[in-house]
């Protein structure tokens, strides 16, 4: 599907709720399917990818139902049936397909795991080598991607993993597994990635024996869940508002976990008139309503190393927004974005270049000077975050701007279009 989008003639108003987490629906499906009795999820994202986690779910013998616009999940109780063919289809997900092969490695039964062209092209040694080490017996395919094949082993046992990569994919995967090995079962990663797994599994009754240990053989329970609105949504209406001349934008109950919010620290930083109101907590999580005001003075920024985990999937965004701000605006340290569901940074880089924007791309980031957009055909390759990075930007070309594959912008927010239509924008979909 194309999606076209025409500059904006006026500046983005209104307030809206961003769909639920993604990140911490995924978990919420999965915890829920492990424990015993029936946990209550609202505000949980439906979009493509978590549907194909629920899905799976289902298959490995959770119970589903919707009742007043929640969902309820009766859990398995920490033991999952087989597949009827021995087989789950991950779609887009790479987070479902990594949680997914640390809980099935201790399950005691033969499963394989394979995704769409995207998920298929992406590294899967990383959880390879962490779950082999504790016993488990999983095969990528030849070029360490997916499909994985998971066989039945006796047991798994704990260790105390390093992870080379900051992770919240390797992290989760390999304490899930740690729940069905023997032992404790820690991880330590160079930087903190998001740490949904660490406050969830708590509420779920698991003793996290400390920050990053579990230990073997926990019994979950089920619970009440709210997931609050994600920010990695949220984003988008707020670089939106931050590009477009008169704009005055509110996005309420938005996730506020330190270690997603990089990209509100680069808006502060880079000038834009952000603010934070009506903080609290739901369920481990700190939530809040955000504010922004359109102001005409957006200055470049290097972005510094240490943000890099808080806004990873944010970084196709920042690429867009600095091209509003004057000067250049540098990343580094992001190499991560290559192995993502597409190589955002060759893909960012492409697209940009396409619409007249001055960039350099290297290894592990990307220089991008501010300057005039034009209209054009860009390619997102098949990447949800590249083709809404894109739309975004579109609102302050000179021409119209037609992205390729945005039917993906469904597997992590499928209102998208609607939301940011009823800001004020002018968008039109074809195939
Ligand atoms: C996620 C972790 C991140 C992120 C992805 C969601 C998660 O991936 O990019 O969108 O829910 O754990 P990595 O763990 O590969 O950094």
């Amino acid at each position: 599907m194309i999606l076209t989008v025409e500059a904006a003639d006026s500046g983005l108003k209104g307030e809206l709720f961003p769909p639920g987490d993604k990140s911490i629906s995924h978990r919420a499906l999965i915890f829920s399917s492990l424990a015993v009795g029936e946990s209550e999820l609202s505000g949980l994202l439906e979009s493509e990818d978590t549907l194909a986690t629920l899905g799976a779910c289902e298959q490995l013998g959770a119970g589903v139902e919707r009742r007043g616009g929640k969902i309820y999940i009766t859990g398995t109780g920490g033991v999952f049936k087989p597949p009827l063919d021995g087989h789950l289809d991950m779609g887009n997900s790479g987070t479902a397909m990594r949680l997914l092969a640390g809980v099935l490695s201790g399950q005691g039964f033969d499963c394989t795991l394979s995704g769409d062209e995207s998920l298929n092209n992406r590294p899967m040694g990383r959880i390879v080598v962490p779950l082999t080490s504790m016993g488990a017996d999983i095969t990528p395919s030849g070029a360490g991607t997916a499909p994985l094949f998971i066989q039945a082993v006796n047991s798994l046992h704990g260790i105390e993993y390093v992870s080379p990569v900051a992770s919240a994919q390797i992290k989760s995967c390999v304490l899930l597994a740690g729940l069905f090995a023997t032992g404790t079962t820690c991880v330590a990663e160079p930087r903190l990635s998001r740490d949904h797994t660490e406050r969830m599994l708590p509420l779920f009754g698991v003793d996290m024996v400390s920050p990053c240990c579990v230990k073997g053989g926990s019994t979950l329970k089920a619970t009440s869940f709210a997931v609050p609105g994600d920010i990695s949504s949220a984003v988008f209406m707020l670089a939106a508002a931050a590009m477009t001349p008169g704009s005055d934008v509110i996005v309420r109950r938005v996730g506020l976990n330190p270690t997603r919010t990089g990209f509100l620290r680069c808006l502060e930083a880079m000038g834009a008139d952000v603010s934070i109101m009506n903080q609290s907590a739901d369920n481990s999580e700190p939530v809040g309503d955000i504010h922004l005001v359109y102001s005409d003075d957006l200055k470049a920024i290097d972005v510094p190393e240490s943000l890099i985990p808080d806004m990873i999937d944010e970084l196709p965004l920042l690429m867009a927004l600095a091209v509003t701000a004057s000067g250049v605006t540098r990343v580094r340290g992001a190499a991560e974005l290559r192995v993502k569901e597409s190589d955002r940074l060759a893909v960012m880089a492409t697209g940009l270049s396409t619409l007249g924007v001055e960039l350099k791309e290297y290894p592990d980031g990307i220089d991008v000077s501010g300057g005039p957009v034009s209209g054009g055909y860009v390619e997102s390759a098949g990447d949800h975050r590249c083709a809404m990075s894109f739309c975004v930007l579109g609102l302050v070309a000179s021409a119209r701007v037609h992205i390729n594959d945005a039917e993906f912008i469904a597997t992590s927010y499928p209102g998208f279009n609607e939301d940011l239509t009823r800001l004020g924008a002018d968008l039109g979909e074809s195939s």
